[in-house]
Parts: structure tokens; sequence; C-alpha cells
């Protein structure tokens, strides 16, 4: 089956008025794949700017969080019709920095992706286990304790419209990446888990690496069979590095 793929870029607290200029003038002229999406994920100043410049079918606009809240007194916090209204489809929920540094919760982040899919966003849903994790063999129990409660907050059916990401949290901003074969084994176990709930809603689910993705690593880890693209930090702000990333999800 096709797969959707997608080439995400969150930008995290980075990024300037001039990188939305650059960024959309060099992607917009790209001809994408009909199955191919880049979704770039600005800071929330960013987001109108971007909305405006975007002129590509292909490309859409990301948030990197969002509140599980409609409104109301939450200082500090952006809602799913503030998204909605300036055009986002797509929001990342649950990063491992929203999760290490923030605080947020496996039930927050359910909820959070229950409240993204009733306003018709489409959640990006990171998961990733610790290096200490890893080198403990604990990686398959902490992704299944991470998509559970997700699964049991919104049932098996709505994942057909739910993007999952596997960043690894020591391969984040680390320049180590996990290698291809690693990252496909592991995505094959995200797809099998949610394969015990239902196998034909797994297998629609795109899965997207992340954690130090690069020009040179990305067409390898595209092309195994489980990895439906990427979730980009740090080599998103490179708009010729983030061009060559692009092109590798096409031709996988
Ligand atoms: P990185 O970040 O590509 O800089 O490792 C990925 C992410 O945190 O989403």
């Amino acid at each position: 089956m096709q797969r959707q793929k997608i080439i995400a870029a969150n930008w995290k607290m980075n990024g300037n008025l001039a990188l939305v200029d650059t960024m959309t003038s060099e992607l917009n002229s790209i001809t994408f794949s009909n199955n191919v999406k880049v979704v770039i994920c600005p800071s929330f100043v960013y987001l109108s700017a971007l909305s405006v410049k975007i002129a590509n079918e292909n490309i859409k606009l990301g948030a990197q969080n969002f509140s599980e809240h409609a409104s109301g007194a939450f200082t500090g916090e952006i809602s799913a019709d503030m998204l909605n209204e300036i055009s986002a489809s797509y929001v990342i929920i649950g990063h491992s920095e929203r999760r290490s540094v923030f605080g947020e919760t496996d039930i927050e982040i359910a909820k959070k992706v229950k409240v993204a899919l009733a306003n018709n966003l489409i959640p990006i849903l990171c998961i990733g286990e610790s290096e200490a994790e890893r080198v403990e063999e604990r990686t398959n129990a902490v992704l299944s304790k991470q998509l559970q409660p997700v699964i049991d907050e919104i049932g098996i059916e709505s994942f057909k419209d739910v993007v999952i990401a596997y960043e690894p949290v020591w391969a984040i901003g680390t320049g180590k990446t996990a290698s291809p074969e690693m990252a496909q084994e592991t995505h094959q176990f995200i797809r099998q888990f949610l394969a015990k709930s239902n196998a034909v809603i797994a297998e629609g689910v795109s899965l997207l690496y992340g954690g130090s993705v690069n020009a040179a690593n990305s067409e390898e880890l595209f092309a195994q069979a489980d990895i439906d693209g990427g979730l980009i930090g740090g080599a998103s702000l490179k708009v010729d590095e983030f061009k060559i990333i692009c092109s590798a999800a096409q031709g996988s």
C-alpha cells in the first residue's frame, strides 16, 4: 500500500522572518510527488507569516504544540481554533522536549491528540526512548507505554488520521542517528504494536523517523520499509540541506 510520505520541519525555538522568506521561496517552486507532504512547523510567532507565503499544495503548515483547552485563562497558550484560523493543518504533540522540559505526561499527550483530531488538525505524535532505556533493552516497553494511552483515548480506528514520529531521545540534536536497520526494526515494532489492535489501520499509518536526520543519511533511512519520512530539527533550518532531505522522500 502507498502510505503518505511526510517530511516535517521542526524549527523548535529557532528561525526568523528571513528564514520564512527563503524557505518558502525555495520550496514553493518544487514539484513534489502526489504522496509527499512537507510540513513546516515554525514557532507560533511565524505561523501567520508562513501561512501567507506557502504557495504549493504539497506544503502544509504545522504547530509545535497547542493547548488541549478551547479558550480562556491559559496565559501563554494557543488553541486549536487559533491554529485553524491561520490554516495550520498539523500539530506536533508530545515531542520529547515537551515531555522532559515541560513535564507533559502520556495522559495529557493522549488528550491533546484527541482534541487535535476533534478540530481537524493532524497530530504528529512523538514517541521515543532515552539512551538508558535503549541500553537496558526497554525500548519496546517504553514505546508501548507511550502509545497505549493514546489508543485508549481515541480508539485505534482514529489512527487513520494520526502520524507517528519515532524519535529516540539520544538521537535528537546529538548527531547520533539510529542506524537505518535499528530505526527500521523499531518502526516495525511500532506498526506491529498497532496491528495488534487493527492490522489494516496499522498498515496505513505514516511512521516518521526523527533524530539527527540530515542530507547524508536521509535517503537510506527513508528507503526502509516502515519509515515513511522524517521529523527534522536542526537540518530543517538549512534550506539547501532541507531540500535534499525532501527529495530523498520523493524517491523512497
Ligand atoms: P534533530 O531534531 O533533527 O535536530 O535531531 C529532531 C527533533 O527534535 O524533532
